[in-house]
């Protein structure tokens, strides 16, 4: 069975369990919390070294300004209060995305996780807030494009590597699988170069609900995926 070095997720659903509960949405966010440390469980058990999780994209900004700062809220808080648990856990943190539209006190916050988390070697917890795929593409261009403006890179030495290695998370393998809740079946945006060969697993399960058991079945269905990057079923087979 093919392992999981890196599992991305797109946390959706959390509205609807409120809403299905009679409860304000931000109940939904809150309990979110607690789906994410069921599957950081999961991740131990199933050996999976790298986990990303959407937590705001550049696009949920459009949302109803009062949702934008309960969200906002519940990012400081959880810092504030998990950040002591997931330094038990050994659990490096990282955040993906442009921290700087944030307030400066999450955002010293969140530098200041990073920073406490930088030698753990358990699983590497990576978040991406206000990240967008195409956000990430375009700063890799801008990247790429300054080294040709100092004079350290010729534009048609550009190849997928280069480009590859300007994007955000390139330093872990790319994602294998990525799993969606909530019944959607797209990827809204997210880690759009990093996705080219990921296993693409969509559950009707809304976030909150998610659980090991849930885990479980994503895992089980991806070790019955065969990857073949491009090539027929049987050199693929013969490659594993
Ligand atoms: C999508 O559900 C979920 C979000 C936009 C927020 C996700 C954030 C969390 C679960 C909190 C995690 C926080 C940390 C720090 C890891 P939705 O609101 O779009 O649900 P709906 O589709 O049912 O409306």
């Amino acid at each position: 069975m093919h392992s999981i070095r890196h599992l991305a997720i797109i946390m959706d659903g959390n509205g609807r369990w409120a809403q299905a509960r009679g409860l304000p949405r931000s109940a939904g966010h809150k309990a979110g919390i607690n789906a994410v440390h069921k599957v950081l469980r999961g991740c131990d058990e199933h050996k999976i070294a790298n986990l990303t999780l959407f937590a705001f994209s550049s696009e949920n900004w459009r949302r109803p300004r009062n949702e934008v700062r309960v969200l906002m809220d519940l990012f400081l808080a959880t810092l504030k209060k998990e950040l002591n648990i997931l330094i038990e856990k050994n659990v490096r943190l990282r955040f993906v995305g442009d921290i700087s539209a944030f307030d400066t006190h999450l955002q010293h916050r969140i530098n200041q996780a990073e920073y406490q988390t930088e030698g753990n070697s358990g699983v590497s917890l990576n978040i991406a807030v206000n990240y967008g795929g195409r956000w990430d593409i375009v700063q890799a261009a801008i990247k790429l494009a300054q080294q040709v403006r100092e004079g350290v890179l010729e534009p048609e030495d550009i190849d997928i590597e280069k480009f590859g290695a300007s994007v955000c998370l390139s330093e872990l393998p790319e994602p294998d699988l990525l799993i969606r809740t909530g019944g959607e079946s797209r990827i809204s945006n997210f880690l759009n170069w990093q996705l080219a060969y990921t296993e693409l697993y969509f559950t009707n399960c809304l976030w909150p609900d998610f659980d090991v058991a849930a885990l479980e079945e994503a895992v089980t269905w991806y070790a019955g995926r065969q990857r073949r990057f491009g090539q027929t079923p049987e050199q693929a087979k013969a490659a594993t």
